[in-house]
């Protein structure tokens, strides 16, 4: 699950919320899986669990699993599923070569503050020929929703930019950082994954953009996510449904032995 780490300034993570308006990503994980390939007998560290939801496939393989997640609710709920989760900043992982592979699915883009510190945090936790396969949201990801934000608060002479709380990369500079990192690149793919959404669009901002309306009074949070809709809604609603312009970034990056 980005932060400036999960959770982001003025975001706030509800697991009934995220169970509701996010399962979604761990239910179209199945690929990221299948880059992992997890196997009985190997640690695996799961790193931005969110609420478990994809954890549980990681220890259905046999896999001894630890997750983390900078949310303190996000690690509740994944402890809820019995799992072993711990309250982790991605930027500062306890661990030092304790892990076959380190799996990340859709937490990386929150993680803005220093993707360099946490990609050193994770090469440090691999253990020496160990693999880092994750996917997150590439440079482009929602982009019609981030100008419809943006465009949102500019109508009203206010400035989303500063409380945009993703980090989207494109592929170059994500593998220049994960070489810099020490990581050898075994394989790297970009590709758009247009995506339904179970719900309305505004929930799905409330979700995963309470960063941006955190600050705001209830009548300009509600005008803006009204007007964000409004503009989103002759390009992104079709047929009786959301459907998001996510741009994904997947990889295999090895730990050198
Ligand atoms: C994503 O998982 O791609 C995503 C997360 C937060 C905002 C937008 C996209």
């Amino acid at each position: 699950m980005e932060p400036a780490d999960r959770p982001a300034a003025g975001q706030e993570w509800s697991a009934a919320d995220y169970a509701r308006n996010a399962r979604f990503v761990a239910d179209l994980a199945a690929p990221l899986l299948g880059w992992l390939v997890p196997v009985a007998g190997e640690r695996i560290l799961d790193l931005g669990c969110g609420d478990g939801a994809l954890t549980e496939k990681l220890v259905a393989s046999g896999a001894t699993v630890r997750a983390v997640d900078a949310s303190p609710e996000m690690v509740d709920g994944a402890r809820a599923r019995g799992l072993d989760a711990l309250v982790v900043d991605a930027h500062e992982l306890p661990f030092t070569q304790e892990f076959d592979a380190v799996f990340s699915n859709a937490a990386l883009h929150w993680m803005k503050r220093d993707p360099d510190a946490v990609l050193a945090s994770v090469f440090r936790a691999l253990k020496p020929g160990g693999r880092f396969v994750a996917e997150l949201g590439a440079h482009g990801n929602c982009a019609q929703v981030r100008d419809a934000v943006q465009a949102a608060f500019a109508a009203r002479g206010l400035d989303a930019r500063p409380l945009d709380p993703w980090y989207f990369p494109t592929l170059q500079d994500y593998r220049a950082r994960l070489e810099k990192a020490g990581f050898a690149v075994q394989r790297m793919e970009r590709f758009d994954r247009p995506t339904p959404l179970p719900g309305d669009v505004t929930a799905w901002l409330e979700t995963f953009g309470g960063a941006f309306t955190a600050h705001l009074d209830d009548a300009t949070r509600r005008a803006i996510l009204a007007d964000v809709r409004q503009r989103l809604e002759a390009r992104l609603f079709h047929d009786g449904r959301w459907v998001l312009d996510y741009v994904r970034l997947r990889f295999i990056a090895i730990r050198p032995a």
